[in-house]
């Protein structure tokens, strides 16, 4: 992959042909690490998901990429960030020209209402101390049908938009989007993109189920808050679920 980008890159960008996982790769680098930077991989050996699953990904069909960003204020200015992360994936498939790209809170991005992509966080550092943060990212492209027959629904970029899609294109887009939100985001936070998200939601006002540990909640999806808590109205009022703890299923 060799993406072609209209701005002066942030970061470094490189290309790996095979890697364990690019997560993996960018966090035990003993290269010192600039914001910004992004290893794309062509194949992942141990691509990992969230809650401790495996992401597999078809060869030459999908995107896997992670890139690094420090903040300064530690724990606290991340808040927010697997949202906006979601956010910055769905302006830039916009600019490649899908428009219909939604978002499942707290990290996934869906099409049709089924998984397009996923982004996996991992954060480096002690409470009250800077925090290195890896964003990971796996976007399928154009994957064989076949290839899907993992856990829930899985879609591609090209059910809405045809074979022919440029993935360096697209892996350009999202990393120039993530190189233009994060400097913002780190400034201001999350607070002037809950707007954004919540157009974007999936789920907006629908009924959900949270699952958290063993107990299942189920609720109306009313949205996020600026520290990216989801608001889930119950017959006692609004509960706020935070990411690590807990996924959404639809009712
Ligand atoms: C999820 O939805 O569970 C998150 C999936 C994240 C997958 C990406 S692929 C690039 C990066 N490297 C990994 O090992 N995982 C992330």
């Amino acid at each position: 992959i060799t993406g072609q980008f209209t701005q002066p890159a942030y970061g470094e960008v490189s290309v790996i042909q095979v890697i364990e996982s690019t997560n993996t790769e960018l966090k035990n680098t003993d290269r010192v690490r600039a914001n910004g930077d992004t290893i794309v991989a062509e194949i992942q050996t141990a691509g990992r998901g969230r809650h401790g699953r495996q992401w597999l990904a078809p060869v030459g069909g999908s995107l896997t990429f992670s890139m690094y960003w420090r903040f300064n204020d530690g724990y606290q200015g991340m808040a927010g960030l697997s949202l906006l992360v979601g956010i910055a994936i769905c302006r830039a498939l916009k600019t490649c020209g899908l428009d219909e790209a939604r978002l499942k809170w707290p990290n996934d991005v869906y099409l049709f209402g089924k998984k397009l992509a996923g982004v996996l966080i991992e954060v480096e550092g002690q409470i009250g101390a800077p925090a290195d943060c890896i964003i990971g990212i796996g976007l399928n492209v154009v994957v064989p049908p076949h290839e899907f027959e993992v856990g829930q629904p899985h879609i591609d970029m090209s059910q809405a938009l045809g074979p022919d899609i440029d993935r360096n294109d697209v892996a350009a887009c999202i990393i120039e989007q993530l190189w233009q939100m994060l400097p913002d985001f780190t400034q201001r936070g999350f607070e002037p993109y809950i707007d954004e998200w919540q157009h974007l939601d999936w789920f907006a006002d629908r009924t959900v189920v949270v699952k958290s540990g063993d107990k299942r909640i189920s609720g109306i999806n009313r949205g996020i808050d600026a520290s990216g808590a989801l608001l889930l109205e119950t017959a006692d009022g609004i509960t706020r679920f935070h990411g690590g703890e807990v996924s959404l299923r639809a009712n």
